[in-house]
């Protein structure tokens, strides 16, 4: 840290310190749960690892209990340990608990504030979910469905001619089925846009690990004089080129629509029905860019887990078979469809479980703010408290599910089967919800029950896979080695003979 940079640090940290100090004084007393011992100023900020929070926060769950309080500089954070919390405050008391801390970096700077997922509950977010609900909800399986069907036959062929790239496949899966519906083209793989893309997310979920940036935790700073706020322009770095890699798509639309080459698509709706009060330009490029990147990370992701658990724990894959086979021929006789939906019951739970066991999409949560002072079982916290729940440390406790660690699809095979947010928390919980989970989850059934039917998933013994550290941030790199074979001749003929015309078409 050059001095500067020091000077600037302390005389900030004073302020936010006297800050606090004047705000707190005279205040009423709250009562948190137990608080993680920590330093002065900092709190345990400088504790927490910069990536994958979950093993980190389940040790402190384990020695701490059902709820613990953790300061990250000024903010502080109570960290939900059971399902049970949970939907007592997230859920059952939503209308207070839907907000967002602010993020005077990530939000603010980096994203010009348009980033729905940081924005505090309000006319704005409101608004800009209403946007994005009406093209993601349930009454838009159809255009999806389509979309999916035919990605899904893009990446079969893509793992059966190019394996080592599977990462890169699923990548390309996801964003195109997004990239359809939104901006009415698709993706290739390895696509240099789709790369950009990825980079983006990364830049934006590197920066947003608590304690990265001293201006989230202390957001007081963002108070100081801009030519004193070192991180600005460093976060107007990220911002620009975050805002060309979402401007070159809507650009490509406006030249498409000029000469007529554009398909309908949400892109030219939203365009055309702007609503300029809260859609200026920043606002609309975050808009469609929340929609290429939260829609194209998290499958890749998932269905990775999905392989993670398959090479694994290979005794589930057997009976997943067993049923496939009985509905789609035992001899390759025909790819799984959305007409065998509900005669695949296993598959259902499949993807369940691989939304449940190493959520390492959201390892602690989200951080959600509540938006009044509030009392809970003794407690009693400040408007303005940070809550997360501890996905990893609830996903991973024997209390809430029999053996974990395994990957054991039958744990869902109950009532509540096709309730896709019912028994794990992947999507979130209350209001702030995934507004895509619907698309995410029909995402990662066609491409489960093509997979599983097609190709088998094996644990190189040499380079095994540490299924409770697979990285999160990984550059557009496989996060493990996986070995992929296609299941028989027969598979791979299948997949010539119905998935190749699919790699060409427009
Ligand atoms: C496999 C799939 C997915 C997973 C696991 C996932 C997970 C999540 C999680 C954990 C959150 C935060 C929820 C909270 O704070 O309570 C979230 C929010 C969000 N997701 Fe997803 N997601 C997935 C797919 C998608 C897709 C396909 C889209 C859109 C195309 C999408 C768009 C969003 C948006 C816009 C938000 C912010 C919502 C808000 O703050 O109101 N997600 N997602
Ligand atoms: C979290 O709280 C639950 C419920 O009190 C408890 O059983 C569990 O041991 C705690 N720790 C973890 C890691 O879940
Ligand atoms: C656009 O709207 C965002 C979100 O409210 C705001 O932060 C930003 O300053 C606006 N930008 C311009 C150029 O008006
Ligand atoms: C129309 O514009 C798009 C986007 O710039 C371009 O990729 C495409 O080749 C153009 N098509 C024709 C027929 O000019």
């Amino acid at each position: 840290m050059d001095q500067r940079v020091f000077l600037y640090s302390v005389v900030g940290l004073l302020t936010a310190v006297l800050a606090r100090y004047l705000a707190t004084r005279g205040q009423k007393k709250y009562k948190f749960p137990p608080l993680v011992p920590g330093i002065p100023i900092m709190g345990n900020a400088l504790q927490v690892p910069p990536t994958q929070q979950g093993q980190w926060a389940k040790d402190l769950a384990d020695k701490y209990g059902e709820m613990f309080t953790v300061k990250f500089g000024a903010s502080t954070w109570v960290f939900l340990n059971s399902s049970r919390v949970v939907t007592d405050l997230m859920e059952k008391r939503a209308a207070i608990y839907s907000s967002r801390p602010p993020f005077p970096m990530t939000q603010d700077i980096m994203s010009g504030g348009g980033r729905v997922v940081l924005m505090p509950y309000g006319d704005r977010w409101r608004q800009t979910r209403k946007i994005m609900h009406q093209i993601l909800s349930t009454r838009q399986k159809d255009t999806f469905r389509d979309f999916q069907e035919l990605e899904s036959r893009h990446l079969l062929y893509d793992y059966l001619h190019h394996p080592d790239r599977w990462f890169s496949a699923n990548g390309r899966y996801a964003n195109s089925v997004i990239m359809s519906v939104v901006f009415g083209i698709r993706s290739k793989l390895d696509d240099p846009d789709v790369t950009a893309l990825f980079e983006t997310v990364e830049m934006f979920l590197e920066q947003q690990q608590p304690g990265i940036n001293l201006v989230d935790g202390f957001p007081i700073l963002a108070k100081l004089p801009e030519f004193l706020q070192w991180w600005r322009p460093r976060g107007l770095k990220l911002f620009e080129y975050t805002r060309g890699v979402y401007k070159k798509q809507l650009d490509n639309v406006k030249a498409r629509i000029e000469n007529g080459t554009q398909k309908n698509c949400f892109a030219v709706d939203f365009l055309k029905n702007n609503d300029e009060k809260y859609f200026n330009e920043t606002q609309q490029l975050f808009t469609l860019g929340t929609l290429m990147e939260a829609g194209s990370d998290t499958t890749r992701v998932s269905v990775g887990q999905l392989i993670a658990g398959a090479a694994t724990y290979p005794d589930w894959v057997v009976r997943a078979r067993a049923q496939l086979d009985e509905v789609c021929g035992s001899n390759a006789d025909r790819l799984p469809s959305w007409e065998d939906k509900d005669k695949l019951p296993y598959i259902a739970a499949v993807v369940k479980e691989v939304f449940r066991w190493r959520p390492n999409i959201a390892e602690i949560g989200a951080p959600t703010s509540c938006t009044k002072d509030d009392e809970y079982e003794g407690y009693s916290f400040p408007a303005g408290t940070v809550f997360v729940w501890n996905a990893w440390a609830i996903a991973l406790n024997p209390k809430e599910y029999e053996q974990p660690e395994r990957f054991w699809p039958e744990r869902f095979l109950n009532d509540d089967l096709n309730n896709g947010l019912k028994g794990h928390w992947a999507f979130g919980p209350g209001r702030r919800v995934c507004v895509g989970w619907n698309v995410g989850e029909m995402n990662v059934w066609m491409a489960t029950a093509r997979l599983l039917y097609c190709f088998d998933f094996i644990e190189d013994k040499a380079n095994p896979i540490d299924t409770m550290n697979i990285p999160q941030l990984t550059k557009n790199k496989a996060p493990f080695p996986v070995i992929i074979k296609v299941r028989s001749p027969a598979h791979a003929a299948l997949i010539e003979r119905d998935c190749l015309a699919a790699t060409n078409a427009n």
